[in-house]
């Protein structure tokens, strides 16, 4: 199992406007998830994410990656999650790439949320590239971070089917819906100790 601790703590990294961080800081506040958000991190003071943050009393942390070599941004962000003790990190719209030494010391600790069904779709865009290609059925994919891009063992998916008159914003915005349930579902999951790993699979237990 993913866990041990009763409550954990979590560090979400956010490059923009933050609705799965909200999502996730809401179902908290609800009392569905147990577990505590240490802290909001960017690597942009503009995120949106942070008023977010602010707003609901969470503390933030911003390390400017353009003042920084990757190295030393990297030494940065693992030194404020591990002075945390942080359980699990969220990428939830972060826009950087994730360097082997973060994912080294948070080895099946770190989540992301893709708005497609992956493999399909990685990189940039992927809610457009899915209308270019023609699918007719897309979604999102909550997954482990490894070493590639939008990789690692995936955890849990959710199907949306792709309607002829959509544009990438109609269908983003229908597979961001989802990806708030889908994201806080992954995260329960994980703090409540439900998730197995074996290679590239994932099992949930579900007991
Ligand atoms: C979400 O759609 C997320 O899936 C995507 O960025 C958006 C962030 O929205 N992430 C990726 O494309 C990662 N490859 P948010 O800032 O409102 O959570």
């Amino acid at each position: 199992m993913t866990r041990k601790k009763e409550t954990i703590k979590i560090a979400v990294l956010a490059s923009g406007r933050g609705s799965n961080f909200i999502a996730i800081a809401d179902a908290i506040s609800r009392g569905e998830i147990n577990a505590d958000i240490a802290f909001l991190f960017s690597n942009s003071k503009e995120a949106k994410a942070i008023e977010a943050a602010e707003k609901r009393g969470i503390k933030t942390k911003v390390v400017d990656s353009r003042s920084l070599s990757k190295e030393e941004y990297d030494k940065k962000l693992i030194e404020v999650l591990t002075e945390e003790e942080i359980d699990l990190v969220l990428l939830a719209g972060y826009m950087k790439i994730v360097g082997k030494a973060l994912i080294e010391t948070f080895p099946l600790r770190i989540m992301n949320i893709h708005p497609s069904l992956l493999p399909s779709f990685k990189g940039l865009h992927a809610q457009r590239q899915a209308i270019e290609y023609g699918v007719k059925v897309s979604g999102c994919t909550v997954h482990f971070v490894d070493e590639g891009m939008d990789r690692g063992p995936i955890i849990i998916q959710s199907a949306i089917p792709v309607l002829d008159d959509d544009t990438a914003e109609s269908l983003s915005n229908r597979i961001l819906i989802e990806e708030h349930r889908l994201y806080a579902k992954a995260v329960k999951l994980f703090a409540h100790g439900k998730l197995r790993v074996e290679g590239r699979k994932v099992f949930i237990d579900s007991k």
